[in-house]
This record gives C-alpha cells, structure tokens and sequence, in this order.
C-alpha cells in the first residue's frame, strides 16, 4: 500500500469514541471491541485496516444495488451545487415531482400518490396518520384504534413502537404508547412450520385473530391495520400461503384500511418491485424508505391509493388537506438518488433480479441445515434467517456471537434474538452466495 492509502485506511486507535450515542448498540460492550467499517464498493465493506467485509445484509436491508455506485453520488452532487434545499411547503420543486411520477411508474396498479418522509419510521407514522385522517374526512372520526402484530417491527416513532410487537422496543416507553392500540397474533410456529421454503403451508387462520380484535373492541373503532408483508428486523417471518388474501378479506368485510410496511420488501428484495406485486394483496397504503435511494441519503414514502388520496379531496380548495410534513419532505438531494437509483434498477433488472437467485439461495439457506444448534431456516427472495436454539441462560447469546465471529471472518450479518438474518444487495453473484455459506458454516460449527 503507498502512504496515502495507508493514511486513509487507519486502524481504531486513534479514534475517540467517548461521545457518539449508537443506536440499538451495546455502546461499553461495542467501544470495548469495536467492529468498524471504512469503505464500501459493490458488495463488500472495507474495515479500516483494509479487510474485505462481504455485507450479507445490505447494510441494513438497504443498499440494493450495491454500494458506491458513482451514478448515485454524482445526481446528488450536481444537485446539491444546482439547488440544495427547496421548501415543499407551499412551494415546490421538479425533482420532487418527477420522482413521484417514477415511483408511481413502478407501483403496482391502483396506487397514485406519494408522500415523500425522510426514514420509514417517518414513512410508518405518516400512513398511521393519513389512515386516522381518512376516516375523519369521511365522516368516521370515531376510528381511532390502530392495529399492529406482534413480533411487527415498524420503525421508532411513537405511531411505529405502539402498533409494533417487539418487546424491547416498547418497554421502556410503555406509559407513553398510543392509546387505542392492538396486536394480532403473529405467524411463526416452527412446530408446523420449521424449515419452509419461500411461504409457509400453514398458518393462514392467524389472520382470523383480526376477527377477535373486532368483536373486542367494534368494526366501526378501527382505523387501519398495519403488518410487514414479510417481517425483517423480529427475524424474518414469511406470510403463510393465503394468510395476507385472508387479512385483506377481513379489514374489507370491516371497512378497515390495510397497511403493508414494504420498508424492507420494497424494491426487489423479494423479485418483485413490491411484496403487493409477489403475493397479489392489495393494501390501501404501503411505506417504503431504504432501497428508495440506495440508502445513499435518507428517505421514506408512503404509497396511497387514489380512494384514500381522494377522500382528502372535498373541502374548499384553499384548505391544506393533511397537516402533516417534514421539512425535507422530497428533499432535492434524496430525490436526485432515487432517480438516479431507480435509473440503476431499470438498467440492470434489478427489481426482479432476486426471482433469479431466489433457488440457488434458498438450497444454499438449507445446506446448513445439518450444523449444531440450528432449530430452522427460511427463506424468500434474497432473504433467508438461520434459527439457533437459545442457550441455557443466556438468550440471543449464540447468535450475536456468530455475528461476532463472522465480522471477523470477513462477513456481515444480522442478529436478532436467537435468529441470524441475511438480506444480501440483489447485485451479488453466485460465487458470493457460496462464500455466504461456507462463512456461516465455519462459524456455526463453532458456536457453543
Ligand atoms: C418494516 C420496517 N419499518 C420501518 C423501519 C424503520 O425504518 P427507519 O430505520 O428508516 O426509520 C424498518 C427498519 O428496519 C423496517 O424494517
């Protein structure tokens, strides 16, 4: 290495991690030993020393196209030098709309509008409350109640934690959550559905849960019902076959809204632009943030159908319609790489492109099937979960030190609870998904 590189591409040492707050990070535990990451191309991480990382994750679920991808940065940069900032409120900008309109390009059929957040917990918060709003403009302010799933991970707002179902997520905050607030019963059961391929044979009368919900509480107090078309962050939970159509059936027998939070299943991640084009449900309102833009600068949408859009429509035409927006609501720059990133998608098929590896990762997922401590394996599209069992006494404990173990074998993956998660870019080849698996292999077979 010549000495420039060698200067960018320091060690720890010398960097004071007193001050940065990390998120849902063991701070004192992750200072002590840190696992650091200094660049990113395709798919790999470089660690400051120079070690190749592949990311299995995606980052978080997010990079879809890989990292590093020139086209991305320089519409931001020309974008940022053309106009930085432009108020959406009241005032508007080309960008913002022309990303709308290529986003509805790509929408399954029947959706119209976007609204443009800036995370998918503000994505999730905003169709909340657009699904509150709705039913007041329509005369039905009496539907207030929002219904979540246990095990539903929905982003940090106060909205997204009350109609999720991760324990450690609500906690702390429990005085504090959304009143009116219920959970149907989550899907995952590995005595009947222990090491699936793609959805689960069983499972699909979990959606009657909704059924009990409404008989507690009155069809006529429910505003929306939100899940993850396939849950990431609790795990990776894959709908069973026919269990969405039934919730569908159920909010329309209702008049209650159906929201899918697509944040994760958005663009391509499961060989379709959408979870809503894979599994044929029609939700009224469907969140998305992360793959929007690659993840190179943070942003969030919801999707809306024109019956919802439109009942927002009937009072005087001088009225602002939905008092709701941020301030970089379609911010110049994010819209410049959603562009440029939905470009790169066309380009390269690769929305669909998952539909392609989808078998080579699922038999590959399943290989492992035979190592020490590993109660289950899923798998859709380009996502897969390898189960642990828990160790005695220590919960989560084999997981995040294969999480461990793996970073220092060059790879990264998720850990959540007992469950490892995978979600790799949709641009990686089969040669890495061999790596994936010979990696886990090593490390498995070590974990205690
Ligand atoms: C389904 C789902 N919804 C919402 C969020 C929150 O997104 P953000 O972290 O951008 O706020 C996430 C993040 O992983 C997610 O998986």
């Amino acid at each position: 290495m010549n000495a420039p590189e060698m200067k960018k591409l320091q060690t720890n040492a010398d960097i004071d991690m007193s001050h940065w707050w990390m998120p849902f990070t063991a701070n004192r535990q992750f200072k002590a030993k840190p696992r650091m990451v200094a660049e990113a191309k395709g798919v790999f991480y470089k660690t400051p020393e120079g070690r190749e990382i592949l990311d299995a994750t995606s980052g978080l679920w997010c990079v879809n196209a890989g990292h590093g991808r020139p086209e991305i940065a320089e519409a931001v940069g020309r974008q940022l030098l053309e106009m930085d900032f432009a108020p959406a409120f009241q005032f508007g900008h080309r960008l913002a709309f022309e990303f709308a309109n290529r986003l509805i390009d790509i929408a399954p059929e029947g959706f119209d509008k976007v609204f443009f957040a800036n995370s998918g917990s503000e994505a999730v918060d905003t169709a909340l409350k657009i699904a509150l709003a709705y039913h007041r403009a329509r005369g039905e302010s009496q539907r207030t109640r929002l219904i979540g799933r246990e095990r539903g991970y929905h982003g940090v707002g106060f909205g997204g934690i009350s109609v999720g179902g991760m324990v450690n997520n609500r906690k702390a905050y429990s005085a504090a959550l959304l009143p009116g607030v219920d959970h149907l019963v989550h899907t995952h059961d590995l005595e009947h559905n222990a090491f699936s391929r793609g959805q689960p044979a069983w499972g699909a009368h979990r959606a009657d849960s909704l059924e009990s919900i409404v008989a507690l509480h009155g069809a006529e107090t429910i505003a929306a019902v939100i899940v993850e078309p396939v849950a990431g962050s609790t795990g990776v939970l894959i709908p069973p076959k026919g269990y969405l159509d039934r919730l569908r059936a159920i909010c329309d027998k209702h008049g209650i809204l159906l929201i899918f939070d697509e944040v994760i299943t958005g663009f391509g991640r499961l060989g379709t632009p959408f979870a809503v084009d894979r599994f044929g449900v029609k939700p009224d309102l469907f969140t998305t943030a992360k793959g929007i833009t690659n993840a190179a600068i943070p942003m969030g949408a919801v999707f809306a159908t024109a019956k919802v859009h439109d009942a927002f429509m009937s009072g005087p035409e001088q009225m602002i319609e939905l008092f709701h927006g941020y301030t970089y609501s379609g911010h110049p720059a994010a819209c410049a790489a959603g562009l440029a990133t939905l470009d790169i998608y066309a380009r390269e098929n690769l929305l669909t492109r998952a539909s392609t590896l989808e078998k080579q990762w699922e038999d590959a997922m399943h290989s492992l099937r035979d190592l020490p401590n590993v109660i289950d394996i899923r798998n859709i599209g380009l996502v897969g979960a390898i189960e642990l069992a828990p160790r005695a006494g220590a919960p989560g404990a084999r997981a995040y030190e294969a999480m461990v173990a793996a970073f220092e074998a060059g790879m990264m993956i998720r850990c959540t609870g007992d469950i490892i998660a995978m979600s790799p870019p949709l641009v990686i080849e089969p040669a890495h998904i061999e790596r994936v698996v010979t990696t886990l292999r090593s490390v498995l077979s070590a974990i205690k």
